[in-house]
């Protein structure tokens, strides 16, 4: 039985919805209140075991391989200034036993397409890809931690998914087929965003899967398909001919970062659990007028 121990980050998407501020960063570099989406993501990675994280990045190159890499300058200012709290922050992004792997992709077609480029870096091997624009915000065990132990038990591909507004379905991946566990269901039939009216059911996919080595030969003859961009989702739908896959409807909240309003209400509900942030923070809350200005 082989481990996960490889995490994809696919981070080279346009992120035209954040536009300007995605203009020369990407947006998994946003921050939630003082973290960047990425680094939740590399950290729940890590908890759930992961230890080397390939980062598929595109025109923003630089600001993801600057974040995990060493600051020298920054520590060597901060260590002159005895600002030991900081220097610790500024260190402590990643831990040292954690690989990373940087690949670019060198045109944004796809989410499928920046999967397929991890395919050197993988290998044989089974692996999780994490998106970091959605957030997920559990109670015990990480949404990759809940993932990792479902794969254990079932030995094939596992998305991540929750309910959603059936209106929304043509923002999403949707899913369906029958349940085989209190959360997880057999993949009968994955379709990528439709009109709500075909939608097949309404657990959509969320950006947390894992998947075994053969959806590379998926990806290598999947055209374009939604939105013109080649599609993970319709290379799921093929491997499906091959092995069994699985959904798991995870404990947790999920926030869509990729959003202005997602990624809003992660800010606020952050801060409001932010140790030295969150008695201000939620009186300030409370003293606002919210009548729309
Ligand atoms: P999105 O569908 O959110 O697209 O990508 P986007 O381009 O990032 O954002 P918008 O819609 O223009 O605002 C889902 C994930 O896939 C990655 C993105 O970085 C994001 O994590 N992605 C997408 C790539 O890495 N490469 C691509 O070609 C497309």
């Amino acid at each position: 039985m082989k481990s996960i121990r490889k995490a994809v980050f696919p981070v080279a998407g346009m992120g035209t919805r954040f536009l300007p501020a995605t203009k020369a960063n990407p947006k998994e570099m946003l921050p939630i209140v003082d973290k960047p989406l990425i680094q939740y993501a590399v950290e729940e990675a890590v908890e759930a075991g992961i230890d080397t994280m390939i980062f598929i990045i595109g025109r923003t190159k630089r600001a993801i391989a600057d974040h995990f890499d060493k600051a020298y300058e920054l520590e060597a200012e901060l260590e002159a200034k005895q600002k030991d709290k900081l220097l610790k922050l500024a260190r402590d992004v990643i831990p040292p036993h954690v690989n990373c792997i940087y690949i670019r992709q060198s045109e944004a077609l796809g989410l499928g397409h920046a999967v397929l480029c991890a395919a050197p870096a993988v290998g044989d091997e089974p692996f999780a890809v994490i998106l970091a624009d959605d957030l997920v915000k559990a109670e015990d065990q990480n949404c990759m931690e809940q993932m990792v132990n479902i794969y254990n038990e079932y030995q094939s591909s596992i998305i991540g998914t929750e309910t959603i507004a059936k209106s929304d379905s043509d923002k999403y991946g949707m899913v369906a087929g029958p349940v085989v566990d209190k959360r997880v269901s057999e993949v009968q039939e994955i379709v990528e965003k439709p009109a709500p009216e075909d939608a097949p059911s309404d657990q959509g996919v969320v950006g947390r899967y894992i998947l075994t080595p053969r959806i590379f030969d998926k990806l290598r003859t999947t055209g374009r398909g939604a939105g013109g961009e080649i599609q993970l989702t319709d290379a799921i739908a093929a491997l499906r001919a091959d092995e069994k896959v699985y959904a798991y409807s995870f404990e947790g909240k999920r926030y869509d970062c990729g959003s202005k309003l997602g990624y809003l209400q992660a800010t606020v509900e952050y801060a409001l659990c932010h140790d030295e942030l969150k008695d201000d923070f939620c009186a300030y809350l409370k003293s606002l007028d919210c009548s729309v200005k």
